[in-house]
């Protein structure tokens, strides 16, 4: 027996001696192969009597038994530490950062064009769009600017295929266009519902709902500087009652100002202009009171008390109705709100540039 005990003892040895896989097959060789010791342990048995052969070769199968054991487990300590190895060898740190995809947002015009319609939303102003191309009529004549109006040389216009000769149809030089466009629509729905037997709807009670409208989009100008671009922004401004005085225009456009640059620290100033579409006309100028434009006259808007050959135009009687119009330099507003100081770092594209917005 001490001589079986022996045999398992060393096989358990020689197992644990074995550092791979291989090592541990031909240790297992040694003990359980076809000369191995095992085997001869049971070849030895031929020469023994009848009677001590069942002991025997009981005992040698549990010699047997027990080296198979101390095999497997061997072997699955050899794959488990295998493993181990190679867990550690392909590792993930789950706790670095992904790499992220490049995520866009709004253009800093977008942005102040989106402040302007919410500012000017709350005031109960409606937002309007219309069309770039215009025509000759609604740029310019129906503003109370003729053809030879010396005000069209303030305009250097692109002109584009279409309308007549005498008057071909252009890229809008200003958004002034939608005060017309959008009136005449408004005065039409007006008429139609009183035609109809509808009661008016609108802003105000009357016989006529106020006009209140802001209408925000691109304009063209041939023209390229520091300060200027061939295509930039503009907002229009209009609110048309019975009773709406040079006052109120002071008072929104105040307001707005206050709004947009988060500060009360501002002064504006109404300084008188010519515009054909106002009469009486001024540019409206802002000072900031405090921070890097402290003290400076800055021009943002044109504006002026609608003209009655306007009015008139949108279809309305100038001696029964009258406003303001407004019209504003988005562009502008976002390089004074930025700090930004050339304006075609707006149109570039650069995404170093734009990305500091978000
Ligand atoms: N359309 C003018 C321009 O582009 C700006 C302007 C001035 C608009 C006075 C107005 C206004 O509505 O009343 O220079």
């Amino acid at each position: 027996m001490n001589e079986l005990n022996f045999v398992v003892d060393s096989a358990k040895e020689a197992f644990e001696k074995a550092l791979t896989p291989a090592d541990l097959e031909n240790a297992k060789a040694l003990f359980l192969g076809k000369s191995g010791r095992i085997t001869e342990l049971m070849k030895g048995m031929a020469a023994l009597p009848v009677d001590e052969k069942k002991s025997r070769g009981a005992a040698i199968n549990l010699a047997k038994q027990a080296i198979e054991a101390a095999l497997n487990s061997r072997r699955q300590a050899l794959a488990d530490a295998e493993l181990q190895i190679q867990l550690q060898a392909e590792a993930l740190d789950v706790t670095l950062p992904g790499r992220q995809r490049g995520q866009g947002g709004l253009h800093p015009v977008s942005i102040t064009l989106e402040r302007i319609e919410a500012i000017f939303g709350s005031m109960g102003f409606e937002v309007a769009q219309g069309p770039e191309i215009e025509t000759d009529w609604f740029n310019f004549t129906a503003l109370n600017t003729p053809e030879d109006h010396p005000a069209r040389s303030m305009h250097d216009t692109f002109y584009v295929e279409g309308g007549s000769v005498s008057a071909p149809n252009l890229l809008r030089t200003h958004t002034s266009p939608m005060q017309i466009r959008h009136a005449v629509q408004h005065v039409k729905q007006h008429r139609a519902a009183a035609e109809a037997g509808q009661p008016s709807v609108g802003l105000f009670s009357g016989s006529m709902p106020e006009i209140r409208v802001i209408a925000p989009g691109r304009t063209y100008r041939v023209d390229s500087d520091a300060t200027h671009s061939p295509m930039f922004h503009q907002c229009e401004g209009l609110w048309i009652g019975e009773n709406v005085s040079f006052k109120d225009l002071k008072f929104v456009f105040t307001d707005f100002c206050r709004t947009f640059f988060e500060s009360d620290d501002l002064v504006l100033r109404f300084r008188p202009s010519f515009f054909p579409f106002t009469e009486p006309s001024a540019e409206i100028d802002i000072q900031f009171q405090t921070g890097p434009l402290a003290g400076r006259w800055l021009e943002v808007a044109g504006s002026g008390q609608v003209h009655p050959n306007v009015i008139r135009n949108m279809g309305l009687d100038p001696e029964k109705y009258i406003g303001f119009a407004f019209g504003m330099g988005p562009d502008r507003l976002t390089m004074l709100r930025y700090g930004v100081n050339d304006l075609r770092l707006f149109f570039d594209g650069d995404i170093r540039f734009l990305s500091q917005f978000q």
